[in-house]
């Protein structure tokens, strides 16, 4: 799109039973040139006219239009939910107590047009804000590291379900999180079921050094390598052995946030249907596993079929694994899998 910004949503529609804002919808000034040039996350020019829109809005309520404007113009997903956590993020306010800031007059934060230029130019949220949220922690994230996503939050459910009736029936329980990235899903076990043994293990040293600062003060054992080698030492013994790891297979374009933002080495499982690594992680989770253990692996929604293959009597060992079942996300796509070691 190129020219004027008038009626881009959310800049002239008055909310219901607001009259328009002065200066907006029909009467909408021109766009600045750098905020029509963003598509897709390919910036044609500098994205100083989003800062300076966004900035020169005045008050807080009118720049979160002009904001949400400009991200809608940038292609991102949720423009208007952006551009409220990213003032909240300036102000220290969740998105309700910043509706009433900006209904009593604020001012525009400091630094406010240039996040907003930030997200336009496709820079991911968490980048931008420095936390992720993942159940109920919130994870130090940036370049170099995966930002953890919403349907982990299940993968690390049922590695949590699995550790507490371990603990409560045997004593202990003893949780490997392969791939942790973040530390993600070993912090959330180690939070939701106290007095589990974590071990985490990172083979890239960006996403590790992510990984050692969420994990800080958790009792979660962080380890530097290979989670297709590391931990011998506890081979046989594992309760639980559960992973979000490399899967996504080579395919069609992803939004940027993640083509350009998260690390190949934590997306593309390998081979063309991305289940290279998937394969090799189940072989070393029969081997890290005792019997009876759960093995928890997330996978693409299109791998169901070739995921139970896996554990299939005649893969790996034969006679490895007792049980495997697909679960769904929140959106009922075939997720991840629960396998049951013989
Ligand atoms: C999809 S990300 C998941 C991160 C985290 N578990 C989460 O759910 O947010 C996969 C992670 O596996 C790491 N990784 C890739 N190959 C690995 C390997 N061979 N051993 C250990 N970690 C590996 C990547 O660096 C990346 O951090």
């Amino acid at each position: 799109m190129a020219g004027e910004f008038v009626g881009l949503p959310g800049l002239g529609d008055a909310l219901p039973g607001v009259p328009p804002l002065p200066g907006f919808g029909a009467n909408a000034p021109a766009v600045p040139a750098a905020v029509s040039e963003v598509h897709d996350g390919v910036v044609a020019g500098s994205l100083d006219g989003v800062a300076s829109s966004v900035d020169g809005a005045g008050e807080l309520r009118v720049a979160l239009r002009v904001a949400a404007a400009a991200l809608n113009a940038a292609g991102v997903e949720s423009p208007r939910a952006d551009a409220e956590l990213l003032a909240g993020h300036l102000l220290g306010q969740d998105r309700g107590r910043l509706a009433v800031t900006a209904l009593m007059g604020a001012p525009v934060p400091e630094g406010y047009g240039e996040l907003v230029a930030a997200r336009a130019a496709r820079i991911p949220l968490q980048h931008l804000t420095g936390g992720a949220p993942f159940r109920s922690l919130s994870l130090a994230v940036g370049p170099g590291v995966f930002v953890p996503r919403p349907e982990t939050e299940l993968v690390a459910q049922a590695a949590i379900d699995e550790a507490a009736a371990v603990l409560a029936a045997r004593g202990a329980a003893l949780v490997v999180d392969a791939c942790t990235g973040t530390g993600a899903i070993a912090a959330a076990v180690a939070s939701e079921v106290p007095g589990s043994v974590v071990h985490a293990i990172e083979l890239h040293e960006a996403a590790h050094a992510y990984a050692a600062r969420n994990l800080e003060g958790t009792g979660v054992r962080l380890h530097l390598g290979d989670a297709l080698e590391a931990l011998d030492e506890l081979a046989g013994s594992v309760d639980v052995f559960v992973s979000n790891p490399p899967y996504v297979p080579v395919r069609e374009h992803a939004d940027p946030e993640v083509a350009v933002h998260d690390p190949d080495t934590a997306l593309y499982g390998g081979g063309a249907d991305g289940m290279d690594f998937p394969r090799a992680l189940t072989l070393r989770a029969a081997v890290m596993l005792r019997p009876g253990g759960l093995f928890v692996m997330e996978h693409d929604e299109t791998q169901e079929a070739a995921v139970l293959e896996l554990f299939a009597a005649t893969q790996g060992r034969a006679g490895d694994w007792a049980q495997a079942s697909v679960l769904p996300d929140l959106t009922g796509r075939p997720r991840f899998v629960v396998a049951r070691r013989a």
